[in-house]
């Protein structure tokens, strides 16, 4: 069985105090936690090294996005090998963000893909469509190419390791999530790509998330889907108590499913 993860995307939201506040918190809201999902949080590159020395054992760091070079004269860029190197275990790649303000293409966060799982990081790649792609019925063309081209060269074991986000852009940090239902079509829709191109066992081991306006009551709805493991979490993500209620809600719905 899959397991569950709930990762907080903090963006660039936080100042290094706020950050240390809120890592101290979840803390505190988490004490009585056993393990029983994945949990990650996805502070600034600045900030890694400082909140990975706060962390619980229970609780992973990961980046939020990396340049596929390893080393270089890439001035303001950051390697896999340097987010390894800092604690990272995971690393969002392909943020609708990312696309929309740094005009990212599929080719390239490929080659940020190929450089994670080289580096030991786990990729979390994320895909979705435009609200004006949903209403001219494209989701599942859109979804197809980015994930095509996004895991395209990659081997069966290393497909194994990735996690794929559906995040519909018009759902990110808009209050309006997205129906679990819907959801749920989209997720199966991700497995047959990934059953095309490598096998059942991968289709299988494959981490689903949906990302888009989640909070501690929604989530319900998308965790008690059955191909869905869990979400990918912005605003939600820097109220301690929010993230933790997330984290036990899914914890409530997993055991009950
Ligand atoms: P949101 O962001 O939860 O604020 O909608 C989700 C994301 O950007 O991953």
């Amino acid at each position: 069985m899959r397991k569950q993860a709930i990762l907080g995307n903090w963006k660039m939201q936080l100042t290094l105090e706020e950050a240390r506040k809120l890592i101290l918190d979840i803390k505190l809201a988490l004490a009585n936690f056993k393990g029983e999902i994945d949990i990650v949080v996805c502070p600034s590159a600045v900030h890694l090294t400082t909140i990975r020395y706060l962390l619980p054992d229970y609780i992973s760091l990961g980046g939020q996005d990396l340049f596929w070079k390893d080393r270089g004269a890439y001035t303001g860029a950051i390697s896999a090998l340097q987010l390894h190197d800092a604690g990272c275990k995971y690393v969002i790649l392909g943020h609708s963000e990312r696309r929309r303000e740094f005009q990212e293409k599929d080719e390239d966060i490929n080659k940020k893909v190929i450089a994670a799982l080289k580096n030991n990081l786990i990729p979390v790649i994320c895909v979705g469509e435009k609200e004006e792609e949903k209403e001219k019925g494209e989701t599942k063309g859109v979804i197809t190419t980015q994930l095509e081209k996004a895991i395209a060269g990659l081997d069966r074991e290393s497909a194994r390791k990735i996690i794929v986000a559906y995040e519909p852009v018009w759902a990110v940090g808009t209050g309006k999530p997205a129906k679990g239902e819907d959801v749920e079509k989209v997720a199966e829709l991700i497995r047959k790509i990934i059953l095309q191109k490598f096998d059942q066992r991968t289709k299988e081991e494959v981490r689903i998330l949906y990302g888009g306006s989640v909070d501690a009551e929604i989530i319900e709805d998308f965790v008690s889907q059955k191909e869905i493991d869990g979400a990918l979490i912005g605003n939600a993500s820097l109220s301690a108590e929010v993230f933790a209620g997330i984290i036990k809600n899914t914890i409530k719905i997993k055991k009950s499913y």
